[in-house]
């Protein structure tokens, strides 16, 4: 049977019950050479910045994009994913709260960054929300700020299939968690075009690099 359509609240829910489990993700064999590629170059665009990471998750990439920081704020929803996280060993500029990513609750009103990062939400993004999404992160952001978005690439043998699409375009995965329960999963694969045309007005030098298994975008925001 199928679990009942993705939410917000659903996907969030999901990530909390994942939490323990999560980073078997980042241990796929055909995955490893895409991965030490990517957390070499992660330090390089953070070097000397104030970064927000969204949806930090287990902070897989936090100590990585840590690296060279003046400062890093982690952030995520869900204490069951950040606990993980914070029980790592981290750059001394790592610190974490729960910040919601679509209101940014959790932020001050006036806290700005002049950088930003995302690993693997934006998949889980709704089409539709996309563009007010970025631009509520943008609003966060000095003129000049650096922003990385990381996410996977649909690989057939790899990726878990699609389910189902709706009419906006999003589609939609079915997964088992280690206690049988099943859960609807939103996860876009965009292209390089769709991603780029979401990024709104203030944008420049947009850079995408593809992997095997992951893309990343890279920006400046005017
Ligand atoms: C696919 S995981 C990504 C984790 C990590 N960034 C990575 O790349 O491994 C998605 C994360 O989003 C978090 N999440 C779900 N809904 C959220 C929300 N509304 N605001 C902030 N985080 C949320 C989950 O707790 C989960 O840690």
């Amino acid at each position: 049977m199928s679990a009942p359509a993705a939410t917000a609240e659903s996907m969030a829910e999901y990530y909390a019950r994942r939490a323990q489990s999560y980073e078997r993700v980042y241990f796929k064999p055909e995955r490893q050479p895409d991965l030490r590629a990517m957390e070499a170059a992660m330090p390089e665009p953070f070097a000397g910045r104030r970064v927000l990471e969204i949806a930090c998750g287990t902070g897989w990439w936090t100590p990585h994009g840590a690296a060279h920081a003046a400062h890093w704020l982690a952030t995520d929803l869900n204490p069951e994913t950040m606990a993980i996280a914070q029980a790592k060993s981290m750059p001394v500029s790592v610190g974490f709260r729960a910040v919601d990513a679509y209101t940014f609750d959790g932020l001050r009103g006036d806290e700005r960054f002049d950088a930003a990062f995302s690993g693997c939400w934006w998949s889980h993004v709704p089409l539709a929300r996309l563009p007010a999404w970025l631009a509520t992160l943008h609003a966060r952001l000095a003129p000049g700020a650096r922003v990385r978005h990381l996410d996977n690439r649909f690989v057939l043998q790899s990726s878990t299939p699609i389910s189902r699409r709706d009419a906006e375009g999003n589609s939609y995965q079915q997964r088992t968690l280690d206690d049988g329960s099943t859960h609807e999963v939103l996860k876009n694969f965009p292209a390089r075009e769709q991603a780029v045309a979401a990024l709104g007005p203030r944008t420049r030098e947009a850079r995408w690099t593809e992997y095997t298994h992951y893309w990343v975008l890279d920006y400046t925001l005017a």
